[in-house]
């Protein structure tokens, strides 16, 4: 398949060109989200340092960041645990940034351009694998996640940022998604924590800030951007319970347990 075929290929390319040239969206995404990831998900500073706390990575620890972008969260996690890391997006632009980012005297970090479904990592290379809003991109989930469960060490964790509302429909409930009934055929238990009201938070907050920003987007050629932002954060308009309908978070959290060989 050419690239530009992929789903959302030129988006992308588009937007971490923009990442990485815009101070006013470094700005935006510290104001919005506690920190500049140059995200384009739903995770806030919250939440990665939520990963930190379950995962209890150290020096010698090795991490792999899924449709990583610009690697600035990676480098985050990675700098905060010592870990080594590893990640991979689509995006040529992003991984080109990414690469540019310098790496620190206690700091080893390698990004490669790849799809989701076609790279490869070896066996148990693993401690922690996070996906923040990129597994919705494989093509056949189930065989991505026996691929990601191989790669993970014994007694490694999975975490997984999965939003509904959004690029996946809302189900019923955490155990309907279409990644907990991946998981539920392969067998493979997972703890889930609910971050559908802090998104709701979230996304107003966003709302207030690119509203304030609203003349710095303007100003500096970004309108786009600032029409995206808009689009993204239209749960500031209403309640909680009606958000909550038609859109939820989730993390999953997947340890892999030395009996099951997938
Ligand atoms: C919603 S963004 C999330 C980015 C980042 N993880 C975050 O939380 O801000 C999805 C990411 O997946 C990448 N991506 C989309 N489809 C992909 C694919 N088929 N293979 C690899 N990466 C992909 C995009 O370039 C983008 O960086």
């Amino acid at each position: 398949m050419k690239k530009q075929e992929l789903l959302f290929y030129n988006e992308y390319k588009q937007f971490y060109c923009m990442a990485r040239q815009s101070e006013v969206f470094h700005k935006f995404c510290e104001k919005v989200y506690g920190k500049d990831f140059s995200q384009d998900g739903f995770s806030d500073i919250t939440q990665i340092e939520d990963i930190l706390d379950i995962a209890q990575l150290n020096q010698g620890s090795t991490v792999l960041d899924i449709g990583c972008g610009n690697g600035k969260m990676l480098k985050f996690i990675c700098e905060k645990s010592e870990a080594c890391g590893y990640g991979f997006d689509y995006s040529n632009n992003a991984i080109e940034s990414a690469q540019n980012m310098a790496n620190g005297k206690d700091l080893v970090l390698h990004f490669q351009t790849g799809l989701i479904g076609e790279i490869n990592y070896d066996k148990n290379m693993f401690d922690l694998i996070t996906s923040i809003d990129s597994i919705y991109f494989a093509e056949n989930m189930s065989k991505f996640v026996q691929q990601i469960y191989s790669w993970l060490k014994p007694n490694g964790i999975f975490i997984c940022a999965y939003q509904e509302g959004d690029m996946m429909k809302k189900s019923k409930n955490e155990n309907t998604t279409e990644l907990a009934l991946v998981l539920k055929k392969l067998e493979i238990s997972y703890k889930v924590t609910d971050y559908t009201k802090r998104t709701y938070d979230l996304l107003r907050h966003k709302r207030k800030i690119i509203e304030e920003m609203k003349d710095e987007f303007i100003k500096n050629n970004m309108k786009i951007w600032y029409k995206c932002a808009i689009h993204q954060s239209c749960a500031e308009s209403v309640s909680y319970e009606q958000f909550a309908n038609n859109n939820s978070r989730y993390s999953y959290i997947i340890r892999k347990q030395d009996v099951l060989c997938v």
